[in-house]
């Protein structure tokens, strides 16, 4: 019997798992940039950590969480999100009390959800994201989603739009709870059953429901504008009089309410059409809570956070055409003879120790053969060990992209391959790279005005 994935989940290798690795080395770093550090929590926690963070009413807890019983009789769950996991983690190891507020915290890993499979969307599927905790400011919400701006500028994302909404505080959503009670009192009863459920359990997320004649419903329905107390109103229009001030662009939809209990006061997602036409929904959302330190046995503490679906920023990545940078070895070293092998071996490891990527082929075959190997695993330069070079301390060095071939010296072996290896990085006259001046550069794959990418992967 043939042996396959589960439904949902994706074997990832080759060029993707470059491309993840290119977009979580991104998002890292940016987050750096902005002073936050990484958590790692567990894949599996209790039940009771979603259950109670993420809440009953959401369609994560009812329909979609991996929940199973382990032969001690325990309830776990494969974690169908992060954020409950980290307020649970801060909440156990006390660092509320150890560590400097607000905790900043950034994290990535798979997460699970019994979902319809369908395009962008996997049961088992990744995410990257941030949480800030314990800071009262506004700011921080703020801060929080120019740092996810700033992540898809510097992935090259073009077509992003910004969706923000607020929920504002307890007193507003009783109040607009009702009021859409109201409204639906009568109207329901034609409503998809989904609806129904959620008249019943969290009448807000009526507004989210996507059946085409419930929209059309939808669209009378009463504005959280309306019932925002004075405080909600004037925090929400100081986020985006804020988010002006640092020209990100952004629009006010007030339908948007997302699906997991814990939010108050500001929610956003990030949408995204690629230059294609294709709409790939939201590939990342978050917004600000208040309560959820509290609901793991810790003192009030608000914060703010989003994640990103990096199977999704990867799909645009590709469809976009944007530049990710190569992980292939630069070098493979091609012994003509079994017996060369083990100089060959000497060579790579110092190659190595040099900085430069490099294996050897040491299967042998027909010299075409092993070139031919050389171009396919991505290699720019071969190095070829034969009889003559042996004898006369050279190498024989083939630049694998122009075909062109030299012999040359061993001691002059570095100056040749970097002619060759480090010829076309960044040579965009815009990019404002500085490490052109010492001739070492990065991977240049996302330049905006002028502004250079960012350093990592260094060649050499
Ligand atoms: P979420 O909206 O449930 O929020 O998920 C965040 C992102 O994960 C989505 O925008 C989407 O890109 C991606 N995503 C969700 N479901 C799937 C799926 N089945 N397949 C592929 N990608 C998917 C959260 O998870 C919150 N914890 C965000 C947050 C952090 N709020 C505050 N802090």
């Amino acid at each position: 019997m043939e042996v396959k994935n589960v439904k949902g989940t994706k074997d990832l290798y080759g060029e993707e798992v470059t491309n993840f690795n290119y977009i979580e080395g991104v998002m890292s770093s940016v987050s750096s940039l902005f002073g936050f550090k990484e958590m790692r929590p567990p894949v599996l926690e209790h039940s009771e950590v979603f259950v109670r963070g993420v809440g009953e009413g959401s369609d994560v807890v009812r329909k979609e969480m991996y929940t199973f019983l382990d032969k001690g009789e325990r309830s776990l769950t494969l974690r169908p999100e992060f954020t409950a996991g980290i307020m649970r983690l801060i909440v156990q190891n006390k660092l509320y009390a150890t560590e400097p507020l607000p905790i900043k915290a950034f994290y990535m890993g798979p997460v699970f959800r019994y979902e319809r499979p369908q395009l962008g969307r996997y049961r088992q599927f990744n995410q990257f994201g941030v949480e800030c905790v314990g800071g009262s400011s506004l700011y921080h919400d703020v801060e929080v989603i120019l740092l996810g701006y700033c992540i898809l500028n510097t992935l090259g994302l073009e077509n992003v739009t910004l969706k923000i909404n607020t929920l504002g505080d307890d007193e507003s959503r009783n109040n607009y709870r009702q009021a859409l009670k109201d409204f639906f009192k009568d109207k329901i009863e034609g409503m998809c059953e989904d609806c129904k459920s959620r008249y019943e359990i969290n009448p807000l997320r009526i507004l989210d429901c996507k059946v085409p004649e419930d929209q059309e419903i939808v669209k009378d329905a009463p504005k959280m504008m309306n019932y925002l107390s004075l405080e909600s109103k004037q925090r929400f229009d100081q986020v985006l009089g804020q988010l002006e001030m640092l020209n990100i662009p952004f629009e006010v939809d007030d339908n948007l309410v997302r699906g997991l209990d814990y939010y108050s006061e500001t929610v956003f997602e990030f949408h995204y059409t690629s230059k294609k036409g294709v709409n790939y929904g939201a590939i990342g959302a978050g917004g600000h809570y208040d309560k959820l330190i509290a609901e793991f046995g810790g003192p009030e503490l608000p914060g703010v956070g989003f994640s990103f679906g990096i199977e999704r920023v990867a799909s645009i990545l590709k469809d976009d055409e944007l530049n990710i940078p190569d992980e292939n070895v630069m070098i493979s070293i091609l012994p003509m003879k079994a017996e060369y092998n083990s100089q060959a071996a000497q060579f790579a490891l110092s190659l190595r120790l040099n900085g430069y990527s490099a294996e050897v082929n040491y299967d042998g075959g027909k010299v075409a053969s092993m070139i031919k190997r050389a171009v396919r695993i991505g290699a720019k330069v071969a190095l070829i060990i034969g009889e003559d070079e042996v004898k006369n301390g050279t190498i024989v060095v083939k630049n694998l992209e122009s075909g062109e071939q030299q012999n040359v010296e061993l001691n002059k072996l570095n100056e040749a391959l970097d002619a060759i290896l480090q010829k076309d990085e960044c040579d965009d006259p815009n990019c404002g790279c500085h490490e052109h001046e010492d001739d070492e550069c990065c991977h240049e794959h996302h330049h905006h005005d002028g502004e250079c990418c960012h350093h990592q992967n260094k060649d050499k």
